[in-house]
């Protein structure tokens, strides 16, 4: 009489498939990337990142109020900084007046109740485009940090919830989480990208900034001296444990899909709320494809954000959130 259990009786209609669906996307697993721009009616389509744009401050206002109404309440804020503002010690970005800390008041005033976490790291800043003060071809660590905890103390000040270190630098979390607690901003979180890959799919992302790292002497072309190995796996543990001792709320992995064994690897060890980032990278592979007409772009777009929490992400930092929202409501 075999075989008394047939595994095909638990897919036989959408009925049952839907009773026993082990992970299901919602809009509460989302945190949307918004990249902000200098100007006034400005919303500009970024050309590796089909229908994903840079806005100007005056039309962040209704872009976050249409998050809000679909259901995402949660956004991390990105800056292009004019080329005249950037140098190598990352001026601006403790400027009380700067993009970032208006984008972080717009968005407040805009929609009181939504999360804002902002970036903090040079390269949008920085003249060479590294996330770190540049010198004699090195990438300074400690100099940086200081920086990165003012920076993340100023965007604390303006309101932000969370501040999300994506630099990459030793001992980051522990001088911000130093400097917040000193000035009294016990309840600012620090979302870490404590499992950052040197990656090729950051490409777009760049464009979207104009942050890629310039190519002139005494100045190194890429990040691998501060961003991982893709090589490395046992290393994101180290990584993430070491920034989850230093005070990180939430940790992250960055980027997503070709990532997935790191993900489930810090899941099943860690406390916190694990974070993944789904970069532009994959944005852009995925709508190049569905333009052609190759990939089903709904369809692909589920797979791969059911993959990323099914693989163990408590949240999800993607370009799709506004997309798949839409879908799925
Ligand atoms: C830089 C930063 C990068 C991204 C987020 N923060 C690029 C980089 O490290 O060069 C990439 C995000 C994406 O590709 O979507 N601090």
């Amino acid at each position: 009489m075999y075989p008394l259990r047939r595994n095909r009786r638990l897919r036989t209609s959408e009925a049952i498939r839907s009773l026993v669906r082990e992970t299901i996307i919602s809009p509460n697993d989302f945190l949307v990337p918004i990249f902000v721009v200098e100007g006034k009616g400005i919303k500009d389509e970024i050309p590796s990142m089909p229908n994903y744009y840079r806005y100007s401050l005056d039309l962040l206002t209704s872009e976050v109020k249409e998050l809000w109404a679909l259901g995402l309440k949660s956004v991390l804020l990105f800056v292009k900084v004019p080329d005249n503002l950037k140098d190598n010690s990352g001026t601006e970005a403790l400027n009380p007046d700067g993009l970032m800390q208006r984008a972080i008041k717009t968005v407040k005033n805009a929609v009181p109740g939504m999360l804002v976490m902002t970036d903090v790291a040079l390269d949008p800043y920085s003249a060479y485009g590294h996330d770190g003060i540049v010198s004699k071809g090195k990438i300074i660590n400690d100099d940086t940090n200081t920086i990165l905890a003012e920076m993340s103390l100023s965007h604390a000040q303006t309101g932000a919830d969370f501040v999300a270190p994506s630099d990459m630098m030793d001992g980051r979390v522990f001088e911000i989480r130093s400097l917040l607690e000193k000035e009294g901003f016990h309840d600012t979180g620090i979302m870490s990208y404590s499992a950052k890959y040197a990656s090729a799919f950051y490409g777009p992302f760049r464009d979207a900034l104009d942050s890629a790292p310039v190519a002139i002497k005494d100045v190194p072309k890429d990040k691998q001296t501060y961003q991982m190995d893709f090589a490395n796996r046992d290393e994101a543990l180290k990584e993430t444990l070491m920034d989850i001792n230093e005070g990180a709320d939430i940790v992250m992995v960055k980027p997503g899909l070709s990532y997935l064994d790191i993900v489930r690897d810090i899941r099943n060890v860690v406390d916190v709320p694990v974070a993944v980032y789904q970069v532009s990278g994959e944005y852009a592979m995925l709508k190049a494809a569905a333009q052609k007409g190759w990939l089903d772009h709904d369809a692909i777009m589920m797979e791969q954000l059911t993959a990323m929490k099914r693989a163990g992400a408590h949240i999800i930092a993607s370009y799709f959130a506004k997309d798949v929202v839409k879908l799925i409501s």
